[in-house]
């Protein structure tokens, strides 16, 4: 099956994702649109945001005829993963649920965390997919605006992040979890951070890896994955913002594979 697996974000968040599906699923073909021309998405309306990534996602299936797609981002995983399980004609892919199955999994205490945009926290999301898994934990949240945009400027460490960390965090830390899950695909670049503000004992779960074994999985079930052997996987990437900025950026982030960035929407 050569059709090639889509993939969205508000930016450069989700690379986080397309990098365990490439080293998952080497020998996919990926198109994934960066919406940084109108990030962030955290602080926007949730309508807001389900219209975004309606259009997106209806993007990658009319335009480059998207076998599946993935959902590369929590704030729009958590406005619109309905909507899109809905109307999409190819399955759907979100993070908020393989995060939550990570996070349960990693807890040995039952203390456990999770941090995110506003408007990620503010749907509850995680609230019900934490309760969906049934596991007796007791969950904290904690909404970390401005993360994103340290992200977005290619700044994931030094003292301003640092500070900001400190102070985002204290919820997560005074409660004392002990595994925290990076309910952001942004937030995984500013894991050391993270890490160092909550100390040596707190686990941090990310869900790109688990999403990219979910994306794995679910591809395989429906016969959908690409042989081995033919042409070497193709990797393209759009923004809808400066597309040389995503292009360098984007390459220090994710790494080689992405080569150059082209415009979204198209001409
Ligand atoms: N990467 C997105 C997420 O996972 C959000 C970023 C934003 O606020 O634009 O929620």
């Amino acid at each position: 099956m050569d059709r090639p697996i889509g993939m969205f974000d508000s930016g450069f968040g989700g690379l986080t994702v397309a990098r365990a599906v490439i080293d998952l699923l080497p020998h996919e073909h990926l198109v994934y649109i960066g919406d940084t021309g109108r990030y962030p998405y955290g602080p926007r309306p949730q309508h807001e945001v389900r219209d975004f990534a309606r259009q997106l996602a209806w993007s990658l299936v009319k335009e480059f005829d998207v076998k599946a797609i993935v959902v590369a981002c929590n704030t729009a995983s958590a406005a619109a993963l309905d909507d899109l399980e809905a109307e999409m004609p190819v399955p759907v892919i979100d993070v908020v649920e393989p995060g939550a199955k990570a996070l349960v999994r990693a807890t040995r205490s039952g203390e456990v965390g999770v941090i995110g945009t506003v408007g990620t926290i503010g749907s509850g999301a995680y609230d019900r997919a934490v309760e969906a898994t049934g596991a007796p934990v007791h969950l904290t949240s904690a909404a970390c605006p401005g993360f994103v945009e340290f992200v977005e400027r290619g700044q994931t460490s030094g003292e301003e992040v640092h500070i900001l960390a400190e102070r985002l965090l204290a919820p997560v830390k005074a409660a004392a979890v002990d595994s925290l899950l990076l309910g952001c695909t942004h937030y995984p670049y500013l894991a050391r951070v993270i890490a160092d503000v909550m100390g040596p004992d707190v686990t941090l779960v990310s869900s790109a890896d688990e999403t990219a074994f979910v994306a794995r999985d679910e591809l395989g079930a429906a016969g959908l994955l690409r042989a081995s052997g033919g042409e070497a996987a193709e990797h393209r990437f759009l923004s809808s913002g400066d597309i040389s900025w995503f292009a360098d950026l984007g390459r220090r982030l994710l790494g080689p594979e992405l080569r150059g960035a082209t415009y979204w929407p198209h001409d």
